[in-house]
């Protein structure tokens, strides 16, 4: 039998050498069949319109509870605005008196430009070529919810029963601050009943082979300086103007700002582990119907700024140096400082969840991500702010982690993806992760 399917003739022989290279090179790699239905189960996901201002929260509930029913798990619905479902998803341990692993995601992404996208934001189109399928929010961050519980999937598949609990949380509003998601969850009765011990959260794409792994936010202030002083003619030279005043402020504040990143420009530190501050708005002058009238000195003035915190900088000096040199009283200045975010957790500790072995969940989770085939990246502070920041607040052990190598980074850009494989390989990086992590003996 074999022998007759052995080419007789040269034409044949070409045939054949040309069948074989067209097996070679085609494009995708062949998934089996379980792989396809996890990729079609992402794209149905991803195709569920969840951007702001109008996210449909109801169509990603009800998607992820029949996917969590379907994995066995438990299900809970809780609403702390209304219009805003919050889910928690269980698989009970076996010795649930063990503190437990969460997995958190975030059920809204932001807008999306349709115009500037090759294929339609919510269409979820994969490309044959290249394996990409397009969405708002491949990467940010509705392919963790996916491959959370695809991963508890393939887990119960095997017979695997975990000793400490597992959670999954998928909370709306994490775009708009995760006042009514994350926020509320983690200040609950439900949360304190979970006894959580340790949280994955979102973490960002990796254009290199190796993981990145993030374990502090920075925290976002917003600061106002307001400068009052006494109005004139153009034409006069005096002391204590309003616009005088603040250009002084904003003078000091470029120097701090100088100070800062010049750390980053000599490769000293990363721009994640200084204090950002950017002016993002101003406003004075006095309007008249061409513009501005340009021979009056007016009697007030404003700047607004975008201030970034690491969790190592002391907010106390900071506001010590708006008090004294960037916005002082005796200046006639006045300002307004907006806290977004904590700095400190409960206890009055940085907001820094330790990657080293005096925390215990560290080196099992970083063997788990190796015993997977993947690498990690160092341990990074993240430049922006995501939902981390109240588990971190709580004192419990915080990592943001995307499991997404050799990928551009496009949250919040046109045209984000994630790879087939790239999320494939997801899965078992959490199957693994999940399995190490849950199984981690009591301490
Ligand atoms: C503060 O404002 C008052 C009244 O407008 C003005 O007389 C004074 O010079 C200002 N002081 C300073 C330090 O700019
Ligand atoms: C572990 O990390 C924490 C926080 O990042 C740090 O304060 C502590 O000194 C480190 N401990 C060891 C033993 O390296
Ligand atoms: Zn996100």
């Amino acid at each position: 039998m074999l022998s007759s399917s052995l080419p007789r003739t040269p034409a044949r022989a070409f045939l054949l050498l040309l069948a074989l290279l067209l097996t070679l090179l085609r494009p995708s790699a062949p998934f089996s069949d379980r792989e396809e239905a996890q990729i079609r189960r992402l794209q149905e996901y991803l195709r569920i319109p969840t951007a702001h201002p109008d996210p449909d929260y109801s169509a990603a509930a009800s998607f992820l509870l029949s996917l969590a029913r379907s994995v066995g798990l438990r299900t809970l619905t809780l609403e702390f605005a209304p219009g805003k479902p919050l889910l928690l998803l269980s698989w009970p341990g076996s010795d649930p008196s063990l503190p437990s692993l969460l997995l958190n995601s975030h059920l809204d992404s932001v807008p999306a430009e349709p115009s500037k996208w090759s294929h339609p934001p919510f269409s979820a189109a994969r490309d044959p070529a290249t394996g990409r399928v397009f969405a708002r929010g491949a990467q940010d961050d509705k392919s963790l919810a996916v491959q959370y519980l695809e991963a508890l999937r393939a887990l119960r598949d095997s017979g695997f029963a975990p000793l400490r609990s597992v959670h999954v949380s998928l909370v709306p509003d994490e775009e708009i601050g995760g006042a009514d998601g994350a926020a509320r969850l983690a200040a609950s009765e439900e949360f304190r009943g979970l006894n959580v011990g340790f949280v994955l959260d979102e973490g960002q794409a990796s254009p290199t082979d190796e993981f990145r792994v993030f374990y502090a936010d920075r925290s976002p202030w917003r600061l106002i300086v307001k400068a009052a002083g006494p109005p004139g003619h153009g034409s006069r030279m005096f002391d204590g103007g309003a616009v005088e005043n603040l250009m002084n402020c904003a003078e000091a504040v470029a120097r701090f700002r100088e100070s800062q990143f010049d750390l980053v420009k000599a490769g000293l530190m990363a721009a994640s582990e200084v204090i950002s501050v950017n002016p993002v708005y101003m406003k004075a002058g006095i309007p008249s119907p061409t513009g501005f009238v340009m021979n009056m000195q007016p009697s007030e003035a404003e700047l607004g700024f975008d201030l970034r915190l690491p969790p190592t900088a002391d907010p106390e000096l900071i506001k010590k140096r708006i008090d004294e040199e960037w916005a002082p009283t005796i200046k006639n200045m006045t300002y307004q400082l907006i806290q977004k975010g904590p700095i400190r957790d409960y206890a009055g500790r940085p907001l820094m969840t330790p990657t080293n072995e005096t925390n215990p969940w560290w080196p099992v989770f970083e063997q788990a991500v190796k015993s997977a085939g993947g690498k990690l990246a160092k341990p990074e502070i993240l430049s922006s702010t995501t939902d981390a920041r109240f588990m971190r607040q709580m004192g419990i052990p915080t990592l943001g982690f995307s499991p997404m190598s050799n990928t551009p980074i496009l949250l919040h850009d046109h045209n984000e993806f994630i790879e087939d494989k790239v999320f494939l390989k997801g899965i078992k990086v959490y199957e693994q992760i999940i399995s190490a992590l849950s199984s981690l003996p009591g301490y």
